[in-house]
């Protein structure tokens, strides 16, 4: 039997995505067509110019990912799109496209969610990491801690209850007027600055909850940066930028370790956005060597949000159950904005 071709279609924020996958998790095309250029200048998404850049492009993305992959549209078996979380009128065109795309060919259809996705990123080039594994999931809209029983079976430890952490990079990086997304431009800052600035962030329940909360350093930053403009001196952003990353890091690393020691995985996994920060990286693998567990960190442009993760989550989902009708009956499916994992 030939192995089945599954498209992936993303468009649930600020990307529009799609990529064909062979099997469960070989890589045939990537194709990620960023909106950076038109929210930089807001300092943060504007959703009715994502949904109309994803309108634009979502057909010329999913052609090149056809082309690049040397599949013709008669050699696709399994249509996979995120249907949330996200911004409602992006998931609407992605879904709303791989409904018609997969309904006129007659193929199933996975609506696949995005935190299981950004997690399925682990497999794709680890498909036999050792489970249960514990995964720390950071982007713009979430970090949570999942255990992952096996790929596409994963239990919620703990999330945000506030900021996610790459909303904190980015309202951070607004408020100093570096951009947006502000993840990379505050690491690349914090590569030249010294930690000075006490950032601290809420220990939850005393250390014994699994949930995070970042509003506290955000607003630890904004008291550093008024401290400065009161006394009409610039602020030293670079040193900002570095105090700051390193509380999230310190946070980010000793909940998974907290989790770790509780939950005993056989392994530990990085996904999301935030995933590509090169210190967090570091900081994990050392976590890892410290637990003695070993580490998944998938490269970074597929912890960034790409269509593989939602392919390969479709194609595990599809093949793990191929009979299932609802893989067929997905004219009453809807985009689901507020879907957590
Ligand atoms: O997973 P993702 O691409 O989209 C969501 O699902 O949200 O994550 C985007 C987030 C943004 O907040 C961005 O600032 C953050 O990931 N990010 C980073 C870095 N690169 C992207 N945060 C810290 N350091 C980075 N290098
Ligand atoms: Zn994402």
């Amino acid at each position: 039997m030939k192995e089945l071709l599954t498209l992936g279609i993303e468009s649930s924020c600020d990307e529009t995505a799609a990529a064909v996958v062979r099997g469960r998790h070989e890589v045939l095309s990537s194709i990620v067509a960023s909106q950076h250029d038109i929210h930089d200048k807001y300092g943060g998404i504007v959703p009715e110019l994502a949904c109309r850049r994803h309108v634009e492009v979502i057909r010329p993305i999913v052609a090149e990912a056809l082309k690049k992959a040397g599949a013709k549209v008669e050699d696709i078996g399994l249509v996979a799109v995120t249907r949330g979380p996200g911004l409602v009128g992006a998931l609407l065109v992605g879904v709303s496209y791989a409904k018609a795309f997969a309904f006129a060919r007659g193929l199933p259809l996975c609506g696949v969610n995005h935190l299981h996705g950004h997690v399925m990123a682990s497999f794709v080039e680890n498909p036999d990491a050792p489970l249960p594994m514990l995964s720390l999931l950071v982007s713009g809209g979430h970090s949570e801690l999942f255990l992952v029983e096996r790929p596409g079976a994963m239990k919620r430890l703990g999330g945000t209850r506030d900021d996610a952490a790459g909303e904190v990079f980015d309202k951070v990086a607004r408020m100093m007027n570096l951009g947006y997304p502000g993840g990379p431009v505050v690491e690349k800052m914090a590569r030249e600055g010294t930690v000075r600035f006490d950032v601290p962030v809420a220990r939850l329940h005393g250390g014994e909850s699994f949930d995070f909360s970042f509003s506290g350093p955000k607003t630890a930053v904004k008291n550093i940066i008024r401290v400065f403009e009161e006394k009409g001196e610039p602020t030293p952003v670079a040193d900002v930028c570095a105090s700051f990353q390193k509380s999230v890091i310190d946070a980010l690393t000793a909940k998974t370790k907290l989790a770790a020691e509780r939950v005993r995985p056989k392994s530990i996994s990085l996904a999301g956005g935030v995933a590509c920060n090169g210190a967090l990286r570091e900081r994990f693998k050392k976590l890892g060597d410290t637990l003695g567990l070993p580490v998944v960190i998938p490269p970074a442009a597929l912890c960034a949000d790409n269509a593989v993760m939602i392919a390969a989550a479709g194609a595990h989902m599809y093949m793990d159950n191929p009979e299932s009708p609802q893989w067929m009956n997905y004219l009453e499916m809807d985009a689901d904005p507020g879907w957590m994992a």
